[in-house]
């Protein structure tokens, strides 16, 4: 293995930075060229490389966002685009690729993987935690935190005027932000795509609960099945005449910020891994975590299986904590 190319693609991820510096560091440690690719497989489409040195990586750990930039690329699905970033990377004589995203960003890294020839290696960088076969992606703990410090201050305003707040949280379809958001601010309710939402029982939920209470907070996942906070708050308005109602769509601030030590730490442990992996001729895999060891994972089955949070023990938790 002589020269590396590194990629961020998809929604970008704190800790993204942290993965990309051990890469770089790891690679070099082991005489190998790290090449940087800019925009994710936009930037493979066109060639657009940087040589990453040590410095370029100096004090990126502890920043949000990605140094590389990141890109969606639905035009990376037509079999003739991929032809033009076969070629360079070809040309450039990259050797081994580390992608760093999520299931989108596999399922271009697979079918690359078998045009190109090379080893390819994934690790999970998404908030929304939603890769099967590794408890946890790149992001997503800090995301919770930034969920959960937003939460303790709508708090503060929901019960000094004793309303209900339905606050919306990414995920895309997928309910582990919001389950686990829920649980650590102890909110009243959570509205996961993953449970079947009943918008009446909510609204007797939060009657029954509030004699006595000065504020409600329902999380709701941006994909539940009867929408985002404004619909539901639409749709549970009739049911709850009496009470002051609002809607936070917490949105984007989700992703950025400086990651957390956990997500510092699994970039970098991770990120070691991934050029080992590529070293030892390892393809088609993305780096995951189980019980704090690093596993490998089939990238078939990150992208084709279901990532579920564990609802019926965490529904009960809920119940405990909301009752
Ligand atoms: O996948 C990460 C994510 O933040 C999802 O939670 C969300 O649905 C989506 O990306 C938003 O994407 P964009 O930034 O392209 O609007």
């Amino acid at each position: 293995m002589k020269k590396i190319g590194i990629l961020t693609s998809g929604g970008d991820a704190p800790g993204m930075n942290a993965a990309i510096r051990a890469i770089t560091k790891a690679a070099m440690h082991y005489g190998i060229e790290a090449v940087g690719i800019r925009d994710g497989f936009e930037g493979l489409m066109n060639g657009r490389f940087i040589n990453m040195k040590y410095t370029d990586v100096d004090n990126i750990i502890q920043r949000g966002g990605t140094i590389l930039g990141s890109a969606r690329c639905p035009e990376f699905k037509d079999p003739e685009a991929r032809k033009s970033a076969v070629a360079h990377v070809k040309e450039a004589g990259i050797d081994g690729l580390i992608v760093i995203g999520g299931d989108g960003s596999f399922r271009g890294a697979n079918v690359l993987a078998k045009e190109v020839d090379i080893p390819v290696i994934g690790l999970p960088g998404t908030i929304d935690n939603d890769l099967y076969g590794t408890e946890a992606t790149i992001g997503y703990d800090t995301a919770l935190n930034t969920i959960v410090e937003a939460v303790d201050k709508i708090r503060d305003t929901a019960t000094s005027h004793k309303r209900v707040f339905f606050v919306e949280v990414m995920g895309r379809d997928s309910g582990f932000l919001a389950l686990n958001s829920a649980i650590a601010s102890g909110a009243e309710s959570v509205l996961i795509p993953e449970t079947i939402t009943d918008i009446v029982a909510i609204a007797n939920q939060i009657k029954s609960q509030n004699k006595g209470r000065r504020s409600s907070i329902i999380i709701v996942a941006e994909g539940d099945e009867e929408g985002g906070a404004m619909d539901i708050m639409r749709k549970i308005k009739p049911h709850l005449e009496d009470f002051k109602l609002r809607t936070t769509i917490l949105g984007h601030i989700q992703r950025g910020g400086s990651p957390s030590y956990y997500d510092r730490a699994l970039a970098t442990r991770s990120g070691i891994m991934a050029v080992e992996l590529l070293m030892a001729g390892v393809t088609e895999k993305m780096v995951g975590i189980k019980a704090d060891e690093l596993i490998t994972v089939d990238f078939k089955d990150a992208i084709e299986k279901k990532a579920m949070p564990k609802i019926e023990r965490e529904e009960l938790l809920l119940k405990l904590l909301t009752k």
